[in-house]
């Protein structure tokens, strides 16, 4: 399913040398005794996951896509890139859904909250509202505006149907008030963080109502789950890729690019970012991910990642299969000149942008190049690919004797903000 190709690197290190540290690691995570291990339910949940509770958000899936204009997801961090980025690389940007999903609940700007509640005027609402600690405040400003909104124009009972909230399974504000108002909950399990919930009610919900299969989704990262339960770096390639971010690290190169060739995995850039960043950055250690949409930004920040600093290495998402292709057309009179690609697929030229640009960047340049090949877009495809950035991402930290699974670092902006806001 997935390809991983390095050989657009100079390493100075064999992947080998880090074998036996690796099966070390490998076996803590078996054996949940890892830095974090509270935190490692998403290792098996694609065979665990609560059956009864799958049904149930098809079900409510369903209800949202029969009776909603626009489903508003409200939720920050790990609570929301999931599932957008599930959505977008599936469905692309301009979807043809009756259904609009607009995620919101990340941010506190007036003028995109303001700007949402007008948007809405006139559409039929649900909201999906997800927090785990029920009280991150991005989240919980949104809700609140959502809420009477909802009851104000269809009646507590009706908003009360319109709303499902996913949270903790017994705790927290957002279950205490989801219980006391009636509405609908999903789980958010004790042992999957944020970052690692994709697979879970947080992502399932929206993505099922986005018109997308759930289930070929958790056969996809099931598989994935089998295919990287070897300790063989020769054969795991969640652990190769884990190994060369050390290497690269070690090489000086501490920032990593990771690169897509597709506008609609553009949130899958930000989802992986958080994924790698909140998981690693934390004891002055890391590589810092920062992404980059090729060909697009080989306009803007192309010029850098060809001649500017030496600090970093590319990591390339490719799908090989693009979900729609073009064929460039001819004309009569030629007067852009391109009838040199007339008959060619666009998709084509895309690859070829994308062979010039590694050869550019690594053979001219002096950059690492990491080649991701997945074959398609597909939820299969999808949940295989999360899975294996998530075992990846383990590995990867672990190998720094990090903990991937906390981020006491973010409690740093909330309590100078809870200050600043008079919070008691
Ligand atoms: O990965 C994480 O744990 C975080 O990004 C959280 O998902 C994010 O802070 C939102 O938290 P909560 O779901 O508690 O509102």
């Amino acid at each position: 399913m997935i390809k991983l190709d390095y050989t657009n690197t100079s390493l100075k290190e064999d992947l080998s040398a880090y074998q036996k540290r690796v099966s070390e690691i490998h076996q803590q995570l078996l054996d949940k005794n890892c830095l974090g291990s509270d935190f490692v339910g998403w290792l098996d949940w694609p065979l665990n996951y609560d059956k009864e509770e799958f049904a149930r958000i098809k079900e409510t899936a369903k209800e949202i896509r029969e009776r909603a204009d626009v489903l508003i997801v409200c939720g920050i961090g790990g609570s929301y890139l999931g599932a957008r980025s599930a959505i977008e690389m599936m469905k692309g940007l301009y979807p043809d859904d009756k259904l609009e999903i607009i995620f919101s609940g990340n941010t506190v700007s007036s003028t995109y909250l303001a700007q949402t509640l007008k948007h809405i005027e006139g559409k039929s609402v649900y909201v999906n509202v997800i927090s785990k600690s029920g009280t991150t405040t991005e989240t919980a400003v949104a809700f609140r505006l959502y809420e009477q909104y909802l009851e104000e124009k269809y009646g507590k009972q009706e908003a009360a149907r319109r709303i499902i909230a996913t949270t903790d399974k017994a705790r927290g504000t957002l279950k205490n008030l989801a219980d006391k108002k009636g509405y609908r909950t999903f789980v958010i399990p004790d042992d999957i963080g944020g970052r690692y919930s994709v697979f879970t009610a947080v992502g399932l919900l929206p993505i099922a109502a986005a018109g997308l299969d759930i289930d070929k989704l958790m056969a996809g990262s099931a598989k994935a789950r089998e295919d990287f339960l070897s300790d063989d770096l020769n054969k795991n390639a969640a652990y190769q890729y884990a190994v060369l971010r050390r290497i690269e690290e070690k090489q000086g190169n501490t920032v990593e690019f990771f690169v897509s060739y597709e506008p609609s995995l553009t949130m899958t850039a930000e989802w992986w970012k958080q994924l790698y960043g909140e998981s690693e950055g934390k004891e002055g250690k890391g590589v810092l991910p920062a992404s980059v949409t090729f060909t697009t930004d080989l306009h803007s920040m192309g010029q850098f990642i060809q001649e500017g600093t030496k600090n970093f290495f590319e990591t390339t998402l490719m799908i090989d299969k693009p979900m729609e292709d073009l064929i460039f057309p001819a004309d009569e009179d030629n007067l852009d000149n391109m009838n040199y690609l007339a008959g060619k697929s666009i998709d084509w030229v895309n690859k070829m942008a994308f062979q010039g640009t590694v050869d550019a960047h690594f053979n001219t340049g002096g950059n690492d190049n990491i080649i991701i090949h997945l074959p398609d877009n597909s939820e299969f495809s999808y949940g295989y690919m999360i899975y294996f950035f998530f075992k990846a991402c383990a590995m990867t930290v672990l190998l720094l004797d990090v903990n991937p699974f906390n981020q006491p670092g973010v409690e740093v902006y909330k309590k100078n903000m809870f200050k600043l806001l008079g919070k008691i």
